[in-house]
């Protein structure tokens, strides 16, 4: 399944995120892609307050990770931006997604494309630019099955 849908402004990527934060189920892994600017960290604030998280959401440029723990379910954010392939193996990022040494959360991943591996199941969003400066989402899952999402 692919679903593309247009964001006209930040409020709309926020508000995509909030449905995904409101509705996905623990172990549930997003890949995120766009260029800089794109709106990744926009739509991570969105999935924080689906999720039902007060606290600011920032991305994890210096902490490679970010965890929140107080909304319905563990939010994993990671932002693989500043990470050389080496480097990311030593985060173990499947630690998240497998919730076997943490508690199964939401794992949203900025610059996914850097992963030496992916998930088993995931969604993957594709951030891009429209010609007037807006954003188009490309929603796609890979051994998932979200179509109750978008309904
Ligand atoms: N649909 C949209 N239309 C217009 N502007 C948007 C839209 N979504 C987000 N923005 C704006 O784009 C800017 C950059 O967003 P954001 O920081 O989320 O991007 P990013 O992809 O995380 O960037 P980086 O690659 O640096 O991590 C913000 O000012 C945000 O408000
Ligand atoms: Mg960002």
């Amino acid at each position: 399944m692919v679903e593309s849908i247009f964001l006209a402004d930040a409020l709309a990527t926020t508000a995509l995120g909030e449905k995904l934060g409101k509705m996905l189920p623990p172990h549930s892994v997003i890949l995120l892609r766009g260029d800089l600017g794109a709106g990744k960290t926009t739509l991570t604030q969105g999935i924080g307050k689906g999720l039902g998280i007060s606290e600011a959401i920032a991305s994890p440029t210096f902490t490679l990770v970010n965890e929140y723990h107080r909304g319905r379910i563990p939010l994993y954010h990671l932002d693989l931006y500043r990470l050389q392939p080496e480097q990311v193996d030593s985060i173990y990022p499947e630690t998240y997604w497998e919730g076997e040494e943490c508690e199964p959360g939401l794992t949203v991943i900025e610059w996914s494309e850097r992963l030496p591996y992916l998930p088993e199941s995931y969604l993957q969003i594709d951030l891009t630019y429209t010609e007037d400066h807006q954003r188009q989402a490309s929603i796609s899952t890979v051994n998932a099955d979200f179509a109750d999402i978008f309904r």
